[in-house]
């Protein structure tokens, strides 16, 4: 997918723009934002933030007429669910014709495990036209550079001028030198593909791990989580597995429907994760 310099705006890491594109765009009081029923809090965050309305959905069809901005996150955090072709082309179509801007948080999309994750700017989605549709990036994942602060939101060029625009104007711009150690990034798959290695490692004996202590895993098909149930809500396994020493968070912290699950993340050193794997096995079956 070949991007042009007029549909890519640099952001300061992508937890920056998910939170002021609502604010960035000019929705206000009257406008509604939809995003996924279980999602990373800071897309309501960024609703709340322009005093807009916001509303959870799963499918294309239960997004309101009256919504103005819809966000996509593919793969998930924090199921690790990866949004299907199918999908995307239908949240696209819904809000290309209510008249909604849709964005896909998309700064999982290199750590595919099971499934390969789709961008929605792929033509299998959006066909030949990127209008009303943005795609949002970061280093922090796929290149271990969180601290850098370095992402970009890119697609429709009509929407990328005018972020461009209030950007500049407020300040929001990525510093010249990180800008340039992006660039090296960027150039270099290496690190990715030996960094995606590192997370696959923990992945495979964190997956083991829990399947063998009897929990269910859901979704998990990418990214930097396990979506774990142990059959019980999620207080209660926070609970249990914090009684042998292992930290995760409660499903209901990303939505109502998060209840009965819990999060498991990847981001624990590879020592952490084998203590992790052996605190699980001493778990009362
Ligand atoms: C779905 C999602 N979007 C955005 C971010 C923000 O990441 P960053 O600002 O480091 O790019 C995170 C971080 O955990 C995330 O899980």
């Amino acid at each position: 997918m070949k991007v042009g310099l007029e549909e890519i705006s640099p952001t300061i890491g992508s937890k920056e723009i998910v939170a002021w594109l609502p604010t960035i765009l000019g929705l206000g009081a009257t406008h509604t934002v939809a995003i996924p029923e279980l999602a990373y809090p800071t897309y309501a965050v960024g609703a709340q933030m322009a005093r807009a309305k916001f509303v959870t959905y799963n499918s294309a069809e239960e997004i309101p007429a009256d919504t103005s901005l819809v966000w996509v996150n593919s793969p998930s955090n924090p199921t690790g669910e990866v949004k299907t072709v199918a999908h995307l082309t239908a949240v696209v179509a819904r809000a290309r014709e209510i008249g909604a801007v849709v964005v896909s948080d998309e700064c999982y999309i290199e750590l595919g495990w099971d499934v390969t994750p789709v961008s929605i700017l792929h033509p299998d989605v959006i066909g030949t036209s990127n209008e009303s549709v943005l795609a949002v990036h970061s280093l922090s994942k796929r290149s271990n550079l969180a601290g850098y602060r370095s992402g970009a939101v890119l697609g429709d060029k009509r929407l990328i001028a005018d972020i461009l625009a209030l950007r500049k104007h407020a300040g929001m711009l990525l510093p010249s030198p990180i800008q340039v150690a992006t660039v090296a990034a960027l150039d270099d798959p290496a690190h990715v593909a030996s960094q995606r290695d590192v997370y696959h490692n923990r992945r495979t004996v964190l997956k083991a791990a829990v399947l063998d202590s009897g929990m269910k895993i859901q979704h998990s098909q990418a990214g930097l989580y396990l979506w774990v149930s142990a059959g019980k809500p999620c207080l209660e396994t926070v609970a249990l597995l914090a009684g042998v020493g292992i930290l995760c968070a409660p499903g209901d912290f990303y939505g109502p429907a998060g209840t009965s699950h819990v999060r498991m993340a990847l981001t624990a050193t590879d020592e952490r994760i084998a203590q992790v794997a052996s605190r699980l096995a001493s778990l009362p079956a």
